[in-house]
């Protein structure tokens, strides 16, 4: 992909934008940007090439898309622990779907730089109090006083610093030793106990015995790099278009634009506004780029939106991480399955069930049960079957902590626990717990579509010609 014709990373500034602060402080805020403009970026172009291949991969239905990591990154709960178990968990999941259905896993951490949040509402309401809503923590704070909701652009270089000492930790634990398979027992997590944990340690006992096989055959991870480092890639939404712009740069090698910022970046449900300034930002760059696309997107916007994000059909380049809702997505995925084939486009279908599941507990968090999540995923790869196309990946607000914010799983957390551990800043996680049954259910999903379409390969073969 070249940058189109005359694309600026500024041009998104013409454009019309949603969900963005009004810097009160214009001129803090043009220091910063200059301060940043200046700092290094966060990821280098092989690397979102490289993730670009793997997810082309994806689309074709050779390897499967995890991605997953908080709703919002926060400044208070940033500690070496929290991101040692979210990657602990992603590897626990990863292995699952590599084992359970025998593809390679491409792992994209929602992570190390997510932390600008679209809101429902400007304001927030609270006994009787309305102040303009947390959107956040690279922009205002969560606190809920009037001065800690003003935009406050010094907090973009925290965000930078966050996101750079995050990434840092994940490539030190992907190629240091941490993510070496013949560690695979080591990444369970302490407090997990229940099924879902002892079925991973079953797993993860036949995979050492194959390790011990393979060892004794001479194959180690001194001699297979493959088996002792693993490839992570960070993502985030590409909100505050002022941070993007100034971590976006030229890549010498190519002579193209790419977000610095991290290796697969986003646009929103609420910002895909194909004349919008996010359109128009993430057209130039050379990332991966994902769209989340809900039940208000349009065939035309749809259509529209395809072709200015990827005007050369290029593999790996788009992703559609669709996010309708349990009981919802039949309504509409096979509407937009449609439109891809008649475009003829390449992409990669991923299945968000957070997003469509947010409901209000009697308790009064907000929350998401566990079964309406897995019936979207459930429902997501019943669709694609149906249709002869390929679900390539997942989506899932996460964590490898041990929270209470959405209900149900095995290890059931009812709304009475909601209180109990609930430490999102926005949306409701899956916990280490959830996330893993969740992983064993998209394995069996994966593999059955697998046996389904060897079957239907068998048939062809032995017809000895294409239907
Ligand atoms: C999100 O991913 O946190 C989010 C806000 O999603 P969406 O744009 O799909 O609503
Ligand atoms: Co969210």
């Amino acid at each position: 992909m070249t940058a189109p014709q005359g694309w600026s990373k500024s041009d998104w500034r013409s454009r019309p934008r949603v969900q963005m602060p009004d810097y009160p402080d214009t001129a803090a805020l043009a220091s910063v940007e200059g301060r940043l403009a200046q700092y290094p970026p966060l990821v280098f172009a092989g690397e979102a090439r490289r993730l670009k291949r793997e997810l082309g991969a994806v689309a074709r239905g050779e390897a499967f898309l995890l991605q997953g990591g908080d709703c919002a990154e926060s400044f208070a709960q940033f500690s070496a622990d929290t991101i040692r178990d979210t990657f602990k968990i992603m590897l626990q999941m990863a292995m699952v779907l590599t084992y359970g259905a025998k593809v390679p896993v491409v792992k994209v951490g929602r992570m190390a730089g997510q932390f600008a949040k679209p809101r429902s509402a400007p304001t927030e309401m609270k006994d009787g109090v309305e102040l303009p809503s947390y959107r956040g923590d690279i922009i205002n704070e969560l606190e809920f006083t009037a001065k800690a909701r003003i935009p406050d652009p010094q907090r973009m270089l925290h965000a930078y610093t966050q996101a750079a000492a995050s990434l840092n930790l994940v490539r030190a634990f992907s190629t240091g030793g941490f993510a070496d398979i013949h560690r695979v027992h080591s990444w369970t997590l302490g407090f997990t106990d229940g099924d879902d944990t002892a079925r991973y340690r079953d797993m993860a006992n036949r995979i050492q015995d194959s390790l011990d096989f393979m060892s004794a055959a001479g194959l180690t991870g001194e001699t297979n790099h493959e088996l002792s480092t693993v490839e992570f890639y960070t993502s985030h939404e590409a909100l505050l278009l002022e941070y993007e712009e100034a971590l976006t740069r030229v890549d010498s090698t190519s002579g193209k634009w790419l977000a610095g910022s991290g290796h697969m970046i986003w646009i929103g449900d609420r910002t895909r506004q194909p004349d919008g300034a996010h359109v128009e930002f993430a057209r130039g760059v050379q990332n991966p780029i994902g769209l989340k696309c809900g039940p208000t997107i349009t065939p035309e916007d749809m259509k529209g939106l395809m072709t200015t994000l990827n005007p050369e059909n290029e593999d790996g380049r788009l992703t559609l991480i669709v996010r309708f809702g349990a009981g919802r997505i039949g309504d509409h995925l096979p509407r937009l399955i449609r439109i891809v084939q008649e475009e003829g486009a390449n992409v990669v279908w991923s299945c968000d069930p957070m997003h469509g599941n947010t409901i209000k507990s009697d308790s009064g968090y907000k929350t998401r049960p566990f079964d309406s999540i897995l019936r979207e995923v459930q429902e997501f790869f019943a669709i694609h079957r149906a249709e002869g196309t390929v679900p390539g990946g997942v989506h899932f607000e996460m964590t490898g902590q041990d929270v209470t914010e959405c209900t149900g799983g095995v290890r059931a957390v009812t709304d009475k626990d909601l209180s109990s551990r609930y430490h999102t800043a926005c949306d409701p996680r899956l916990n280490a717990s959830q996330s893993l049954e969740l992983a064993f259910l998209v394995a069996e999903e994966l593999s059955a579509m697998q046996s389904a379409s060897r079957a239907v390969d068998q048939v062809k073969a032995s017809h000895g010609h294409e239907w």
